[in-house]
């Protein structure tokens, strides 16, 4: 007798695909990142260059990468200025590198690569390294070109990533920018041990908060059915929620093949509103209790013009749900680290459309991994 290995599916855990066997896997991603780096309560890194004596003389940060490690680090600008107050910038790596940026001898650099190979970043590191500024690589791969090459490296232990739409990597990425912002705030003064202790619980915590809002698995699944073949889908969102939104568009785009983008939720009523009619699709993510009734006003706008309604927000969502014809609640976190629960939902979506499409999920067209061209 003859057993049929499936070795493709056995290296896929049972899973239909890489990418939802590894959106599962965040949990672990996030877990595996943070906890080798809390110690006695509090941000502990070894060997890595972000001594107490550097962190504390930063005068400016500038995150730099591509695609979704952008996306990453523009989640961190704003996680990383509200908790420390340093002017921190998150900028497109082959943007960066040909603008002549400013780069003082004070500066860091905050490098994101999953692959550690992608070619602008590599180029913008070296450029900020020659400026004198302090280099720092968030990055997947061990003993890549940027870990080797910059000043200390801050690994991500997501696993091996194979599906080309990144989703646990993009997940310990911001893991990794947390972590540096509970350091720096810490070191600068800007938060008690008192609340270094509570942030770092709430880092810990983090996992269990990402594995509840998996629970909208089903109901992704559901709402993806229904909207597959919509010709454009638009996200919008106000701060976090708005960096958020841009990586929540890029899955989309990249896997399904859909006319996708990300707004500013309040900068939609100046043009992007124009091209919302009858049955378009608008996604709008709300996490922030301050921000909920400005979003509602927003969502009523493009319902107004005949949109359809997802809105991705809190379990504490007070606003008005009759506005919007689905409503995901995710579990309640530190509204500094709802990035990474937001974009939960986000994943799943773009997954079960690009799957209702029959698309290449984890080798979507045109697109690669490790991106070594410039
Ligand atoms: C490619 C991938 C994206 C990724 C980007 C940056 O475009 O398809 O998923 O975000 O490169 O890659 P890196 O390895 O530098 O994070």
């Amino acid at each position: 007798q003859t057993v049929n290995w499936d070795m493709s599916a056995a290296e896929k855990g049972g899973y239909q695909h890489f990418m939802l066997k590894e959106i599962m896997e965040q949990p672990k991603a996030v877990t595996d990142t943070v906890t080798p780096r809390i110690k006695n309560n509090a941000v502990c890194f070894e060997d890595n260059g972000l001594t107490d004596e550097r962190l504390r003389d930063i005068e400016n940060i500038h995150i730099i990468g591509c695609g979704s490690a952008l996306h990453a680090g523009m989640v961190g600008k704003r996680v990383i200025e509200a908790m420390c107050r340093i002017r921190c910038s998150a900028e497109v790596a082959s943007e960066f590198r040909y603008e002549n940026p400013i780069i003082g001898k004070k500066d860091m650099c905050i490098v994101i690569s999953q692959s550690g190979e992608t070619a602008d970043t590599l180029a913008a590191m070296r450029l900020a390294k020659q400026a004198g500024a302090f280099t720092i690589a968030i990055v997947n791969v061990v003993s890549s070109t940027i870990a080797r090459e910059a000043d200390g490296v801050l690994y991500t232990w997501a696993g091996p990533e194979i599906a080309v739409a990144t989703t646990k990597a993009y997940s310990a990425q911001l893991a990794a920018l947390y972590l540096i912002s509970v350091k720096i705030a810490r070191v600068r003064g800007l938060i008690s041990i008192g609340d270094e202790r509570a942030l770092c619980a709430e880092l810990q915590r983090l996992p269990e908060c990402i594995t509840e809002a998996l629970k909208c698995q089903p109901d992704m699944q559901r709402i993806a059915t229904l909207y597959a073949n919509r010709p454009s889908v638009f996200f919008l969102g106000r701060g976090l929620d708005y960096a958020a939104a841009l990586e929540a568009s890029l899955k989309l785009k990249e896997i399904s093949y859909i006319h996708s983008e990300a707004y500013a939720a309040g900068e939609l009523k100046h043009g992007t509103i124009s091209l919302i009619e009858d049955g378009t699709l608008v996604v709008a993510l709300a996490t922030q209790p301050a921000l909920f009734e400005k979003t509602v006003s927003n969502i009523r706008e493009v319902v107004a013009r005949g949109a359809s309604v997802v809105l991705v927000t809190t379990d504490d969502f007070t606003g008005d749900e009759s506005v919007c014809q689905h409503i995901i609640r995710l579990p309640k976190c530190l509204y500094e680290f709802s990035a990474s629960l937001s974009i939960i939902p986000m994943q799943l979506f773009a997954y079960y459309v690009a799957v209702e499409r029959n698309c290449d999920v984890d080798k979507p067209r045109n697109l690669a991994k490790s991106v070594t061209v410039e």
